[in-house]
């Protein structure tokens, strides 16, 4: 199926326009499109990567499925045909990378979950020892497990990035009994996926989940365990002291840190093989770790 840098081309003005996602304000629902579109150090490439929207959007309702007995979640249909005018009449392109949701009242807060030290949480550890107010044993290195998987949760900014917080900020923000909810729901979440992933030879590195209230109860919104919201190692090439390459970006990455430029707008183009490859890793870690729902949907990946 083709790529869609935007639902602009389909001739639909959508109310809002992240990096990554078109949103159309339909009253009690949301309809999410998610594009071909990929950033790198926060800026949007003028060149698309072809069916990655389609793995990100696949990948989150094979999770909302598998976690369905811990949590619900936000999904109406993904049947573009069951979507409403004028959506249903590009059912054809939207199919596979869009979903219809109810809309949810959004905990300011991003949920994230570590069982490995990488990133924001490898950085922190380095100047004092702790994450997330959570205090670390000496010694670990780079890319290593942790004793266990701990909630490290974050700010959600509209600007710039994200903050990390201790616990008690957000019993501060949301109150004791929903900073609980969140936590014990984030780490189930995190382990049930982390042990999924494990017989096909993935680790879950990290993870961040957002969740909002729906209809009185705490819901799953968002993508979930996408390439996007987490860290993806091989296991095979997993070992402390080095951060494994990850199945997203890496590929953009490296082309880009061969180039002379500063990380702003415009962004240079990508070559075909660069975003071909790119592409490929995308399919890959959703045939990997979800081959039944690849097949499903293969008419749109
Ligand atoms: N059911 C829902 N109800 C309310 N908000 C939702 C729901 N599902 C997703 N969202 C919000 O919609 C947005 C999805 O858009 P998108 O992922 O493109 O933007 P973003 O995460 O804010 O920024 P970025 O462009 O960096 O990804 C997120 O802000 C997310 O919190
Ligand atoms: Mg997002």
């Amino acid at each position: 199926m083709g790529a869609l840098r935007s639902a602009r081309d389909l001739g639909l003005n959508p109310d809002y326009e992240g990096k990554v996602r078109d949103m159309f304000d339909l009253g009690d629902s949301f309809l999410i499109v998610t594009t071909d579109r990929i950033s790198a150090f926060d800026v949007i490439m003028n060149n698309v990567v072809p069916g990655r929207g389609v793995v990100l959007n696949v990948m989150s309702l094979a999770w909302y499925e598998h976690f369905a007995d811990l949590v619900g979640n936000h999904l109406i249909t993904a049947d573009a045909r069951e979507f409403p005018a004028p959506f249903n009449e590009h059912a054809d392109a939207l199919g596979g990378r869009s979903m219809l949701v109810r809309k949810a009242e959004r905990f300011p807060v991003e949920c994230v979950v570590r069982g490995y030290i990488a990133g924001s949480g490898w950085k922190s550890y380095g100047k004092d020892g702790t994450i997330c107010g959570h205090k670390l044993p000496d010694g670990l290195q780079l890319a290593q497990k942790l004793p266990q998987a701990l909630f490290t949760p974050s700010t959600k900014e509209d600007e710039g990035h994200d903050e990390n917080i201790p616990f008690s900020t957000v019993v501060d923000m949301i109150g004791q009994q929903q900073a609980d909810a969140l936590q014990k729901l984030s780490l189930d979440l995190y382990n049930t996926g982390s042990d999924y992933a494990e017989p096909f030879g993935v680790i879950l590195a990290d993870t961040k989940f957002e969740f909002g209230i729906i209809d009185g109860k705490i819901t799953l919104i968002d993508e979930v365990l996408t390439p996007d919201s987490s860290r993806f190692w091989p296991a095979s090439e997993h070992q402390a002291g080095q951060e494994p390459p990850s199945w997203d970006k890496q590929i953009l990455r490296n082309y880009l840190e061969t180039l002379d430029w500063n990380h702003e707008y415009p962004p240079p183009a990508i070559p075909e093989e660069v975003l071909a490859k790119t592409s490929r890793r995308y399919h890959e870690v959703l045939e990997i770790l979800f081959p039944k729902e690849a097949e499903k949907w293969q008419a749109f990946l």
